[in-house]
């Protein structure tokens, strides 16, 4: 009797899934600003062999691509270069879209030499009134084109999905009581009134997001074991897979008449804002960049022990980055990585990073620092930051090339972060 009283909740601890261990680790987490332990970060202009940084040209020919290997090496593993020429087969262009206001298209995007891949749906809304190619958001969602659209004929996901009463997933399956549950983190009308395009496309697409998702996803097709690859020190995680799948819709985007591949915006919320984070890191062609409340692996400072730590995402989600990452978990002083340099690797295109008041988890503060400790690159070329040095005042968005703001309210992608993007954007590509 006493023996199985213990093992029940020992038991049950075992069987949580990441995603349930990370959020039972919510409550235990330190939230104290006192209690983070005093760090250093690394240097940012000083390379490897000691060498100071003092030019545009130095960063971008010598120390940048030496801190894109850094991350490739320590956090998201490298991109392999295998997977051949890219498909592209228009599936729907509905001209009638949201009340006759915009064109919607679904766009196949698939890869000949790796049939083992499904492929991925990729959903573009533009908008009817404008003429000429237009800028156009882009990002990943988590429940399907489905989920982000409220049209009741976009076609359900048919992939895996994580599970989620609330958002209608029915043994890890989209049903039609999914529709439109992500709606309220992509509010298409606001975005296409101020003529911007988005393309969307669900992330489990590329990878379904669990343990063991890679084995029916994109790096199992690309690797040369299939499902028997083991995954190495270096080797690209899950973040890595997604992100490749924002740069195909960049491919696809650029075969577009009617958008404007110049003025590309990627946006990613929480796992998809590192993601996006990740995006900008590697393909230029994305000339802004958006982390919506990224957190632990995306903008927070990585040695600031607040909130999420490395020691608990590692725990909770190790397929999400290269393997080597979890050797910094309790040990973050040893790694040669800090999140300012994510930021810095975006210079000199615009950056956005945002935070929520209540989302501790993501350290908002942590997510500041790393925008703020990014300028002296920024400052290279001549741009601007955020032109303070404390976290600004709830709701008071600011910046210039990096920006940014801590909004009223939880974890989310709400209207507020979206007006911001909006203005920070037209800004930017000078509408
Ligand atoms: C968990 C995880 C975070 C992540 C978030 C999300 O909370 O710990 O790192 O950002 O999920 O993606 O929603």
């Amino acid at each position: 009797m006493r023996k199985s009283t213990l093992f029940l909740p020992l038991f049950s601890l075992m069987m949580l899934s990441g995603e349930d261990w990370a959020e039972a680790q919510q409550k235990t987490a330190n939230y104290d600003e006192s209690k983070i332990v005093p760090y250093e970060l690394p240097k940012l202009l000083v390379t490897r062999e000691g060498t100071e940084i003092n030019s545009a040209e130095d960063w971008t020919n010598v120390r940048r691509p030496e801190v894109l290997a850094l991350f490739q090496e320590h956090v998201f593993g490298r991109t392999p270069g295998n997977w051949g020429k890219v498909s592209f087969e228009t599936k729907e262009v509905k001209k009638d879209a949201l009340g006759g206001k915009a064109t919607r298209k679904l766009i196949h995007i698939s890869l000949p030499e790796h049939p083992n891949w499904a492929g991925m749906d990729v959903m573009i809304y533009q908008p009817n009134n404008v003429s000429g190619p237009v800028p156009c958001f882009v990002g990943p969602s988590f429940g399907g084109n489905h989920a982000v659209s409220t049209e009741p004929d976009v076609p359900l996901s048919t992939r895996w999905m994580r599970p989620s009463k609330e958002k209608g997933i029915v043994d890890n399956r989209a049903t039609e009581a999914s529709r439109g549950n992500e709606s309220s983190r992509w509010p298409l009308e606001m975005i296409l009134g101020q003529g911007f395009a988005v393309a969307t496309y669900y992330y489990g697409d590329v990878e379904p997001d669990h343990a063991d998702g890679w084995k029916e996803g994109l790096r199992a097709a690309l690797s040369k074991d299939g499902a028997n690859t083991e995954w190495k020190n270096g080797d690209w995680g899950a973040i890595g897979a997604w992100s490749w799948g924002l740069s195909r819709i960049a491919d696809y985007l650029e075969t577009d008449p009617d958008i404007d591949a110049q003025k590309l915006a990627v946006i990613g919320h929480s796992r998809l804002g590192k993601t996006s984070l990740w995006t900008g890191a590697q393909d230029p062609r994305f000339s802004v960049v958006i982390s919506n409340n990224s957190g632990e692996g995306g903008a927070a400072i990585m040695r600031r022990n607040f909130g999420e730590t490395t020691a608990i995402i590692t725990k909770s989600f190790p397929h999400w980055f290269t393997k080597t990452y979890s050797s910094y978990a309790n040990n973050e002083a040893a790694c040669p990585i800090d999140k300012h340099m994510l930021i810095a690797l975006q210079a000199p295109r615009p950056v956005y990073i945002a935070s929520a008041v209540e989302d501790q988890w993501a350290d908002p503060k942590g997510e500041f620092l790393s925008g703020l400790n990014a300028e002296p690159v920024y400052a290279l070329f001549g741009k601007k930051g955020y032109g303070v040095k404390e976290q600004p005042a709830i709701d008071h968005p600011l910046g210039d090339s990096i920006a940014y703001h801590i909004r009223t309210g939880k974890h989310d992608v709400t209207s507020y972060d979206w007006e911001q993007y909006l203005r920070f954007a037209k800004r930017h590509f000078g509408k």
